[in-house]
């Protein structure tokens, strides 16, 4: 039975906690999360448990990452049920701090984005996101200074922008994606699921079988623009109001012209009633 993980929830507690882990030069693998942890994130866990001695799990909800529209009042905290999931997994050390923690009084500066943050796609409908997200996973890197830190591919433009700022701000930290978990219909695990009504969680596999026949025109040659169009039709008959659905280059996600452009990525997000859904798929 795995141990019970250290939780720290200051900065003096996080580094002496650190110093523990790595003693005797123990690799450390850093999860950041927001809590309301499913099996995505469990998945995320393991990966880490099986690249690094030591694994830090972070559980803050970034309020800079919400517009003030947006969900951080009623963003789901299921903090015990959160423990519980994390003791069971074996991770070594909760970094938990409070908002006061993480942006004391007089806090003024902020990670600027460039690159894969400005290409349309979720910058576009959240325009403040990458830059609250880069500036927290920054400190986070910076509070934890782990060797490795493991993000989910279905945040794929999100991957993508962290995975720019820790190589240009050389943090020393390699990012590791890990690929999506899906229910068994398809459904990226998110913790917004949680938000759909049972008529919405039945319209939501529509995302996921869009992209794949969509992967599956292109592979047999179908031209990108038409191909976009009808996926984008066949989710707003499912009752999405569809914000994009585009497929980009993988690695840089700018447009492209052809499937010859490749390796290519379609990425989608959609709303379905209040709740906004993303997922993306390799072509
Ligand atoms: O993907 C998330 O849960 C968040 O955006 C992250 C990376 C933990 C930053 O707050």
């Amino acid at each position: 039975m795995p141990s019970r993980p250290m939780i720290a929830r200051t900065i003096p507690a996080l580094h002496r906690a650190l110093d523990g882990l790595r003693a005797r030069k123990a690799s450390i693998a850093l999860v950041p999360t927001m809590g309301a942890l499913h099996d995505g994130h469990v998945s995320l866990v393991r990966l880490a448990k099986r690249r690094a001695r030591k694994v830090v799990v972070s559980i803050f909800v970034n309020p800079t990452q919400f517009a003030p529209t947006e969900d951080f009042g009623s963003y789901p905290r299921t903090w015990k049920a959160d423990l519980a999931i994390l003791a069971a997994e074996g991770v070594d050390l909760i970094w938990n701090p409070d908002v006061k923690v993480m942006y004391p009084d007089g806090f003024a500066s902020r990670i600027v984005t460039d690159g894969p943050a400005t290409v349309g796609l979720e910058d576009r409908f959240r325009p403040h996101f990458f830059g609250g997200v880069a500036t927290v996973v920054g400190k986070l890197f910076a509070q934890c200074r782990p060797d490795i830190a493991i993000f989910g591919e279905k945040d794929f433009q999100q991957l993508r922008v962290v995975t720019r700022m820790a190589a240009d701000l050389d943090l020393g930290v390699k990012v590791i994606g890990s690929r999506t978990v899906r229910d068994r219909d398809g459904v990226a695990m998110s913790s917004r699921n949680v938000y759909l009504s049972p008529e919405q969680r039945r319209a939501a596999p529509v995302l996921f079988q869009t992209m794949k026949q969509t992967a599956l025109r292109l592979r047999a040659g179908e031209d990108l623009q038409a191909a976009q169009s009808s996926a984008i039709k066949t989710i707003t008959r499912a009752g999405f109001a569809v914000d994009y659905f585009e497929v980009r280059h993988a690695e840089t996600l700018q447009g492209v012209t052809s499937i010859k452009d490749g390796p290519l990525r379609i990425l989608v997000a959609a709303k379905i009633g209040t709740t906004r859904l993303i997922d993306n798929m390799a072509v």
